[in-house]
């Protein structure tokens, strides 16, 4: 039919923007990191791997021959191509004892997807979901856009406080979801104590919740043994790994494994969001993680590579910050510092930035907690030398902060 309505209209973005959209803002922090990747600035912001630790050498190989057969990059299944599932479904051998088969195994791109399908597939409005306060930003913004109603529970030197949370269930709360990231937490870096794991397992069983196991950083552990993991201990759990920390984030490759109800579920709302994981990374993945003993060597270097730089960090924050209390992470990424009352990291942060250096204050991590003198500082990209030379410059912006 012609068009024979010559006026033309303004979008107006307030009409067509959905009422999420409309009541998402970018936040004053996130526009000042931009700043962070000015040169000359040290950053101690980012969560990013190293990129020394890449195996590119491995990749480009492994590329070589999934590139020559062309149905390696044909569309694939959306619960992910078999070979990676399986590999998966074998370093995931037992949960609650039983052995687990490819159909407990979704791979999904990156395990920020794991997070807004678990969010999407569980979450109506309104619906209560337990996090740690402070939290992984990524999983609070999934969550809220699910539309759920988030429950903060404290994060002390021990990790999650599960004894705060069972008093919340005592008092009537029923969550469906209690988000955990059990190891080297972002932003805290602690980990939750096998003693309270113990302990959130049987109350998942108790109070019929899911707990939703996100450990990005377990393989970058320095010392001490790994806790058991819950899906030990109880069934309701679902496991979130990805490839990003150990191998390379750009694969966007990691995968979720649950019981077979919230895969099938996880399955079906995947197939409206991206088909399927790109079959190339997923079969890069493969390549790195078929042979065990090669890929365990892979995962063996990551260690010695990031301690010597948690060890600099915490010297240099010993020296130049003695005001700051912590706990000394035992892996992971990220230090987490509390400072006197009165410094506002918010307002630490543009001086610091002007003497070139970036961190993330703890406000941005916030779910109602007062955060206000806190920070995160990661010790994953920068060298001894520069978190040393990084750590004197905050010192000297909080100095400028408090005069
Ligand atoms: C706790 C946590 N979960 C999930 C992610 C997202 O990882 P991925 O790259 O697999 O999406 C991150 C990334 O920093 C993270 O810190």
């Amino acid at each position: 039919m012609a068009d024979t309505d010559s006026t033309t209209r303004t979008i107006d973005p307030g009409r067509l923007l959905s009422r999420t959209s409309r009541g998402a803002h970018s936040s004053a922090i996130r526009d000042l990191l931009v700043h962070a990747r000015r040169p000359g600035v040290i950053s101690l912001a980012g969560g990013l791997p190293s990129p020394e630790l890449f195996p590119t050498k491995a990749l480009a190989l492994a590329a070589r021959s999934i590139l020559a057969e062309p149905s390696n990059l044909q569309y694939g299944l959306t619960e992910g191509e078999i070979e990676l599932r399986e590999i998966v479904a074998r370093q995931h051998t037992v949960m609650n004892g039983r052995v687990i088969g490819v159909d407990h195994v979704q791979i999904v791109t990156g395990s920020q997807q794991a997070l807004d399908l678990i969010a999407r597939i569980t979450i109506d409005p309104g619906d209560p979901v337990v996090v740690s306060d402070p939290e992984y930003l990524g999983a609070i913004g999934a969550f809220r856009a699910a539309g759920a109603q988030l429950v903060p529970i404290k994060n002390d030197h021990e990790g999650f406080d599960v004894d705060e949370f069972e008093l919340r269930l005592l008092a009537g709360l029923r969550p469906k979801l209690c988000y955990l990231i059990p190891e080297f937490h972002n932003p805290t870096g602690r980990s939750t104590s096998p003693k309270r794991l113990e302990r959130l397992a049987i109350l998942a069983e108790r109070y019929a919740f899911m707990i939703v196991e996100d450990n990005p950083y377990g393989a970058l552990r320095f010392e001490g043994s790994a806790a058991p993991t819950l899906a030990a201990a109880t069934p309701n759990v679902v496991q979130c790994r990805t490839i990003s920390k150990t191998i390379a984030p750009g694969l966007r490759v990691a995968w979720m494994v649950g019981p077979r109800w919230l895969m099938d579920a996880a399955k079906i709302a995947k197939q409206a969001t991206d088909l399927h994981t790109p079959t190339l990374t997923q079969h890069l993945a493969a390549a790195l993680m078929r042979d065990k003993s090669a890929h365990e060597a892979g995962l063996e270097r990551l260690a010695p590579h990031y301690r010597p730089r948690r060890d600099a960090l915490v010297a240099a924050v010993r020296d130049h910050i003695p005001e700051a209390s912590f706990t000394t992470p035992t892996g992971g990424m990220f230090l987490w510092l509390t400072l006197p009352r009165e410094c506002d990291t918010d307002h630490l942060l543009p001086i610091a930035l002007d003497r070139g250096v970036a961190f993330v204050p703890g406000s941005a991590f916030a779910v109602a907690a007062d955060l206000q003198n806190s920070l995160r500082l990661s010790f994953s990209t920068a060298t001894p030398e520069q978190l040393e030379e990084g750590v004197e410059r905050v010192a000297s912006a909080l100095s400028e902060l408090r005069s």
